[in-house]
């Protein structure tokens, strides 16, 4: 089968009602080719003005969100409030999430499931650091990730999961995993999956590579047989995410 390639942007913590504006106006002037699905993630707040202003082919996503529908959270977002916004996926289980706020594989497969349960689709995050890669445990770490999430959800919600590999180390950092680096990774997910969950559900799930995508080397990674699109962050605040939405091009 042919998987839709599925290119996702991560602003974080970044944005403005004025920027947000001017860039949804370059976004809206370009073109997306038909085999291509695009999702922008951005801040709880400028999401209803990011469903208000963006093209209405492509879709908007938390960075986060909680385990429950409502109640006392203090300053928390449930998946529900973000499908009521006009979101329809989230981004989970980022390296920032997983290692600056000390969230754990566990949590966030809570949070895959709530996010499911409320109709959003999820972008899950899974990535090594620098020094699980030098110790050569890279598959290790990725599939104790995914181990949670399988662990919690059924095979038929993987048709609303795009698995997100991004080595820490290359997140932010202008050092792009080489394409061999992210195809090696991509398919022992895909084996990982066809073991774990079914043969059917690793075929179809895309695999998005994150971290130091850009529009100079977006094509050649576009062109490895398991990488199936990409999460981008700085470059998804640029006109250039055009380039690399038309990677496959
Ligand atoms: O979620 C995508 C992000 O972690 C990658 O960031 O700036 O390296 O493209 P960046």
């Amino acid at each position: 089968m042919t998987r839709t390639f599925w290119v996702g942007g991560n602003w974080k913590m970044n944005g403005s009602v004025a920027s947000i504006k001017d860039l949804a106006t370059t976004f809206n002037a370009g073109k997306t080719p038909a085999d291509v699905e695009v999702v922008i993630g951005a801040p709880y707040v400028y999401i209803p003005l990011l469903t208000d202003t963006l093209r209405k082919d492509w879709a908007v996503a938390g960075e986060n969100c909680y385990v429950h529908a409502t109640g006392a959270y203090t300053g928390e977002i449930s998946p529900e409030m973000l499908a009521d916004v006009g979101a329809k996926w989230v981004i989970l289980g980022h390296s920032e999430r997983r290692h600056i706020l000390n969230e754990s594989s566990e949590f966030t497969a809570q949070k895959v499931v709530k996010a499911l349960a409320a109709g959003l689709k999820v972008a899950l995050c899974v990535g090594e650091l620098l020094e699980e890669r030098e110790a050569g445990t890279t598959q290790v770490i990725v599939n104790t990730q995914l181990d949670a999430v399988v662990s919690a959800v059924s095979e038929s919600d993987w048709a609303n999961i795009v698995i997100a590999y991004e080595p820490v180390w290359a997140i932010g950092t202008g050092k792009v995993a080489s394409p061999e680096q992210a195809q090696e990774v991509h398919a022992a997910i895909r084996e990982y999956l066809k073991a774990a969950v079914s043969p059917k559900v690793a075929e179809e799930t895309r695999i998005a590579y994150g971290g130091s995508v850009g529009g100079k080397n977006c094509k050649e990674l576009a062109q490895k047989p398991d990488v199936d699109g990409f999460l981008v962050g700085g470059a998804s605040l640029k006109p250039e995410f055009l380039d690399i939405v038309h990677a496959t091009q």
